[in-house]
């Protein structure tokens, strides 16, 4: 059966000051986000009603903005107070929000000079990013023949529409291939993360992560970090070469919508989802509802 598209669905999404049904929520063709990737967004969830990392989730997107040259018009607390609304308007508890701010249609071209920043926020019910059955063996990953941007190539710390492009043609390759997602290494040739989640791997009871020097520091690999530090167990930020990749004995993502997500398989090697990567998700699925 078909997924019902995004524009046509129930609830309320609000949009420049408004709270709109949800599907009057509209942009025009001449958007200048449409044309030159002039977007940031965050994807954020609430379990039980609270939106985990909340504030932290809406200084990012202001930072995003910030990087981008965007002039925001909302403080982190008028984002945070319309999150609410949106959450209690849908009538919603364990969902998934789209908050995103972009460039309008007043002005075409390079030059952003009369642009006006638009914002919304849409929340919805989402389970699982990938396929409950694939996750809970683990997901495959196949190295993308693209490398994530070099810092000085790209906005590489703000979460901007644009760089979202490369993802997805590394995503739709690996799923061609028969994967579930995109391994991608950085400018240097390091490991990186995945299409849109960071990485962990672990081997002798300690976990090792590429830097987020590069690419999206994530609020849940921070969170990660975090929690095993309180559970004791070392973790290592360093560059890690590819050829390392088969050494280790559990692999996982990390990200808002992916949450921990174990890897079964990158290219040819195989990993089991461990004891380790056990205890981090059941860490997790208590932190995210323990505010
Ligand atoms: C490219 C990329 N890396 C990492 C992440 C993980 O970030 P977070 O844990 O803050 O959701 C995301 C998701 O936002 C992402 O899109």
């Amino acid at each position: 059966m078909a997924k019902t598209p995004f524009h046509d669905r129930d609830g309320y999404i609000w949009m420049d000051g408004e709270m709109l049904p949800w599907r009057e929520a509209k942009t025009h063709y001449l958007t200048h986000a449409l044309h030159y990737g002039t977007q940031v967004f965050e994807g954020e969830r609430a379990y039980d009603g609270n939106i985990f990392k909340s504030v932290k989730h809406s200084e990012r997107l202001l930072n995003s903005a910030k990087i981008i040259h965007m002039p925001m018009k909302y403080t982190v607390q008028e984002i945070e107070d319309i999150k609410q609304e949106v959450m209690e308007a849908n009538g919603l508890v364990d969902c998934y929000f789209r908050a995103g701010a972009w460039r309008g249609s007043e002005q075409m071209g390079i030059d952003v000079t009369g642009s006006e920043t638009h914002m919304a926020v849409a929340v919805w019910e989402w389970g699982s990013y990938f396929d409950p059955e694939v996750r809970a063996k683990g997901v495959s990953l196949k190295t993308s023949q693209y490398a994530k941007p070099a810092p000085h190539t790209a906005p590489t710390q703000s979460k901007c529409a644009g760089l979202y492009v490369l993802g997805t043609m590394a995503k739709y390759e690996a799923q061609q291939a028969g994967y579930t997602d995109a391994f991608m290494h950085d400018h240097e040739g390091f490991v990186a993360e995945s299409s849109g989640a960071n990485i962990f791997l672990i081997k002798d009871g300690t976990l090792h992560t590429p830097i987020a020097d590069r690419f999206l520091n994530g609020l849940t690999r921070q969170t990660i970090i975090e929690l095993a530090d309180n559970l004791g167990l070392h973790v290592n930020q360093r560059r890690i070469k590819p050829e390392e990749v088969e050494t280790f004995d559990e692999i996982f993502l990390t990200g808002t919508a992916a949450e921990i997500t174990p890897v079964g398989k990158i290219d040819d090697h195989l990993f089991t989802p461990g004891e380790i990567t056990k205890k981090l998700i059941s860490a997790y699925d208590g932190r995210v509802r323990e505010q």
